[in-house]
């Protein structure tokens, strides 16, 4: 663009937050539920953990994709914004509907997001922030405009029922948001990544992968299932949620001072209150919600976030810090500079508007697939051979014609 001076100005850009969303499972089940199926107590999950309860999706057709396009469905809601538009959608997850196709595909055909690219992330927990420091590199090298990022997990399907050790802590959900382009300085100022993977088998699902592939045997000694060694995360836990914050807060030029809201990955109470001592960050600057959610993945960050957000806790120039940790191990940080004032009032025929277009992804999708299935009959050995058929009758119909 050129300038007054007839040079050109080169605007830098930034990536913002401009909508967010989440989706629960209709279900809650609550620490005395679980005190009838596993050998634990109300008093234990609480003193241990903070949780008091979870959202578990009992309906089998709830999954991944369809909770991921419940949270994206109303951070576009909320950002008003045209899914025709997006050109991007990262999924983070743990707990993917398929190993392939990714659930992130899936998601882009329910939404109807005809133009976008779309892939799943894995870094377990640190999943929802690890993606926000790539859509924010897109968006700042120019590469996309808009990228929805979606961290969606029904990790109830991946536990084993009767291991008291790992059920009572987890629960599903989904959350998301869309980052887009501006000019406005602020949004995302810092991000920092972590894996060691060493410690890889500290918390794992061993089977159902290609290093063990399922087998009658691998499901009947449930190694298809989430293996935890929870002391060790927990040490790990309390040492990385601190470096991790302290880096993204040097890399942004700020200190522990400037932080006007901490969202902390939300696995437990005791690692996040252990990093807040640390810290020295009081209880008003941190925001902690797994008291009704339980360890809900990739889910937690952006499902506190919409909390926060309802909650009135965030604010304009507000400085955020989100961390996280988890299976990998991982562990990553981002400091953001809030900039939207809060949810807008948006039409309510833009909201129907929106839905319409849902419906008709959903007949898009339908015709999509038919047409392949009528392609692929006419490419089949059936379909070469009703062309065989074809060409001999028009063949034999010119010689006839010619005689
Ligand atoms: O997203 C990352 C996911 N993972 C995490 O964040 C996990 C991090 N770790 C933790 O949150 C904690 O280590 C746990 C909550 C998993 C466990 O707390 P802990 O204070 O480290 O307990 P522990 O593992 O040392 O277990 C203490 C006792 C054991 O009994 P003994 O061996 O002392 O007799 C466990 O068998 O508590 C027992 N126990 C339980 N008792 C009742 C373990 N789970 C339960 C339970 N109910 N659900």
């Amino acid at each position: 663009m050129a300038g007054s001076n007839g040079l050109h100005s080169f605007g830098r850009r930034y990536a913002h937050i401009t909508g967010w969303g989440k989706a629960l499972p209709d279900r809650i089940v609550t620490n005395q539920e679980l005190e009838q199926i596993v050998d634990t107590t109300d008093e234990w999950i609480r003193s241990r953990t903070g949780i008091q309860q979870r959202y578990i999706a009992v309906d089998p057709r709830e999954n991944a994709v369809t909770l991921g396009t419940r949270a994206a469905m109303a951070a576009l809601d909320v950002a008003d914004f045209p899914v025709s538009k997006l050109d991007l959608i990262i999924c983070a997850t743990s707990s993917p509907a398929h190993i392939f196709p990714s659930t992130g595909s899936l998601i882009q055909d329910a939404l109807g997001a005809a133009r976008a690219g779309a892939f799943d992330l894995s870094a377990a927990c640190s999943g929802f922030v690890y993606a926000i420091s790539i859509a924010n590199s897109m968006i700042v090298a120019g590469q996309a405009e808009s990228v929805l990022i979606i961290g969606t997990e029904v990790l109830s399907r991946l536990l084993d029922w009767s291991d008291r050790n790992t059920c009572v802590l987890f629960g599903d959900g989904a959350g998301a948001v869309l980052m887009q382009a501006s000019p406005v300085p602020g949004g995302v100022l810092s991000t920092v990544l972590g894996s060691d993977g060493s410690g890889g088998d500290l918390l794992a699902v061993p089977a159902g992968g290609s290093s063990i592939p399922a087998t009658l045997e691998t499901v009947a000694s449930g190694q298809h299932f989430i293996k935890m060694d929870g002391k060790a995360v927990f040490r790990f836990a309390t040492r990385v949620m601190v470096e991790a914050t302290r880096e993204a807060l040097d890399k942004a030029g700020m200190g522990i001072g400037d932080v006007d809201l901490m969202i902390p990955h939300q696995a437990n109470e005791r690692i996040i209150r252990s990093s807040m001592k640390q810290l020295d960050l009081p209880d008003d600057k941190v925001f902690i919600n797994l008291y009704n959610y339980g360890n809900t993945s990739t889910a937690s960050i952006p499902i506190a976030l919409c909390e926060a957000i309802e909650q009135g806790r965030l604010h304009p120039n507000d400085n955020l810090v989100m961390v996280g940790f988890g299976a990998g191990l991982t562990w990553a940080a981002t400091t953001v500079k809030w900039a939207v004032p809060g949810a807008r009032e948006v039409p309510r025929w833009r909201y129907s508007q929106r839905q319409a277009t849902y419906s008709l992804a959903r007949v898009r999708s339908r015709l999509l697939r038919y047409s392949r299935q009528v392609e692929n009959s006419l490419t089949s050995e059936e379909g070469d051979a009703l062309g065989d058929v074809l060409a001999q009758r028009i063949e034999g119909w010119r010689k006839t014609r010619e005689e």
